[in-house]
C-alpha cells in the first residue's frame, strides 16, 4: 500500500494505491457516507458494501444523463443527506462522473472520494476532478472540475471485471503511452491483458504508473488551459462517435486516436501511425469504423474544444509528443471525408 497527497487549487486529494475497500471506514471519519454504485458492482462486491447506506444506479452510459442526477438527489433528500455527508463513487467512470457531479451541486456542494472499480476509471475517470454528465448525443456537455477529498484503490475489485472492459481500459492507457513517453508505449508493446489480470504486481505497477501520470498533470494545469488539453488526445472525435453509435468509451477513443493519427501524419508528418494500430489491435480495441461523417461531423462542431470556425486537436508529432493544434472545421470535414 502506498499513500500520496496531490494538492490542488482549492483541495488536496489522498489517493490509496494498492489498498483495500476495507479502509473506507477510516476515511469517512465522523461524516456520513453514502455510496453510489451501479448494479453491476453492487452484484459482485455487496458483501464488502454492507452496512453502508448505498445507492444502487443502472449501469450504462445512457444513464449518464441529468435523469439520474435528479433521482439521485430525490434519494439523497429522502436519507436526510446533509452538508456533513461525504458521498463515495463505488464504479467505473460512470458512476464516477456522477458522484463527481451529484456532490458539487447538492446543497451547493458535499465532500466526496471514489473507489474505481474499472482499469478505465482507475487510470483515467477517478482522476482530475472533471466530472459531469451527457446531454443528447454531446459527451460530458454539463460538468464540473471539483477535486475528490480521496481515492481508494481495491484492486482485488477488478476480479469481476469482464474482459471487454479491461480493453476499454488499456485504450485509455495507450492515449497516456502516446501523449507522454515513447518507454511507456515500449513497455505496453510486451504486456497482455491475461498478464496483467494473472500478475498483480504487473497491474499495480500499471495502475500506478498511469495514475500517478494524470495527476501530476492535472496539478500543473488543473483548470485544462494548456498541458491538460493533451489528454483528450483520440477524444473529440471518439466522444462525438460514443453516444451517436452507443459503442464503449474505450472503443470510441480508440478509433478516435487512429484517425487523430492519420491527421497527424497530415498535418505534422507523424510517421508512427502502424505501430499505434497495432499496440491497440493487440489490446483487442477497433482501430476504424463506419459511421455518417455528415452526422459525426455535426456532433463535433458542438464540441467544447471549438473556438468559432476551429477546433483544438490533440495531434502527435511522434510518439511521446502530443501538440495542440487548431484545425478549421473546414478542414477538418475535409480530412472525415477522405477516410
Ligand atoms: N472524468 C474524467 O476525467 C473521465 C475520463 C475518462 C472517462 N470518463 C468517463 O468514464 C466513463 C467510462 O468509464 P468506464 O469504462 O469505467 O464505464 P462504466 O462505469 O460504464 O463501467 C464499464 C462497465 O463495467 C462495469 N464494471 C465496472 N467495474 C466493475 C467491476 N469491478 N466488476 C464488474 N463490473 C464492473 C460497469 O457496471 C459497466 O457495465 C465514460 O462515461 C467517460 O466519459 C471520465
Amino acid at each position: 500500500m502506498k499513500i500520496a497527497r496531490f494538492k490542488f487549487s482549492s483541495a488536496v486529494t489522498t489517493v490509496h494505491f494498492n489498498s483495500s475497500i476495507s479502509r473506507l471506514a477510516k476515511l469517512a471519519g465522523k461524516s456520513r457516507a453514502i455510496i453510489i454504485t451501479d448494479e453491476n458492482v453492487y452484484a459482485a462486491h455487496s458483501g464488502k458494501l454492507r452496512g453502508w447506506d448505498v445507492i444502487v444506479l443502472k449501469t450504462g452510459e445512457e444513464f449518464k444523463v441529468q435523469e439520474t442526477v435528479d433521482a439521485v438527489l430525490m434519494q439523497l433528500i429522502r436519507m436526510e443527506a446533509d452538508r456533513e455527508t461525504l458521498l463515495v463513487g463505488v464504479g467505473g467512470g460512470v458512476i464516477t462522473d456522477l458522484t463527481g457531479f451529484v456532490a458539487a451541486i447538492y446543497m451547493r456542494g458535499l465532500a466526496f472520494g471514489f473507489v474505481p472499480t474499472s482499469l478505465l476509471a482507475l487510470v483515467d475517470a477517478a482522476i482530475g476532478g472533471k466530472n459531469g454528465i451527457d446531454v443528447g448525443p454531446y459527451k460530458n456537455m454539463v460538468g464540473t472540475i471539483r477535486q475528490p477529498a480521496f481515492i481508494l484503490h481495491d484492486l482485488s475489485l477488478l476480479n469481476s471485471l469482464p474482459e471487454t472492459e479491461w480493453r476499454n481500459g488499456m485504450a485509455e492507457v495507450v492515449k497516456h503511452a502516446c501523449i507522454h513517453n515513447r518507454l511507456m508505449f515500449d513497455k505496453l508493446k510486451v504486456l497482455t491483458i491475461p498478464a496483467l489480470r494473472r500478475n498483480r504486481k504487473k497491474l499495480s505497477d500499471l495502475v500506478f504508473e498511469n495514475a500517478t501520470f494524470k495527476l501530476k498533470l492535472v496539478q500543473r494545469d488543473e483548470w485544462e488551459r494548456g498541458e491538460r488539453k493533451k489528454l483528450n488526445f483520440g477524444h473529440t472525435l471518439g466522444h462525438a462517435i460514443e453516444n451517436q453509435y452507443e459503442i464503449s468509451h474505450g472503443e470510441a477513443i480508440s478509433i478516435g486516436m487512429m484517425a487523430a493519427c492519420r491527421i497527424s501524419e497530415e498535418i505534422l508528418g507523424f510517421h508512427e501511425k502502424e505501430e499505434v494500430k497495432m499496440l491497440l489491435e493487440k489490446f483487442g480495441l477497433p482501430t476504424s469504423a463506419l459511421y455518417n461523417r455528415e452526422k459525426i461531423f455535426q456532433v463535433l462542431a458542438m464540441d467544447k474544444k471549438r473556438q468559432g470556425a476551429t477546433i483544438q486537436f490533440i495531434l502527435l508529432k511522434k510518439i511521446g509528443r502530443a501538440q495542440i493544434q487548431k484545425i478549421p472545421l473546414a478542414r477538418l470535414k475535409t480530412y472525415l471525408e477522405q477516410k
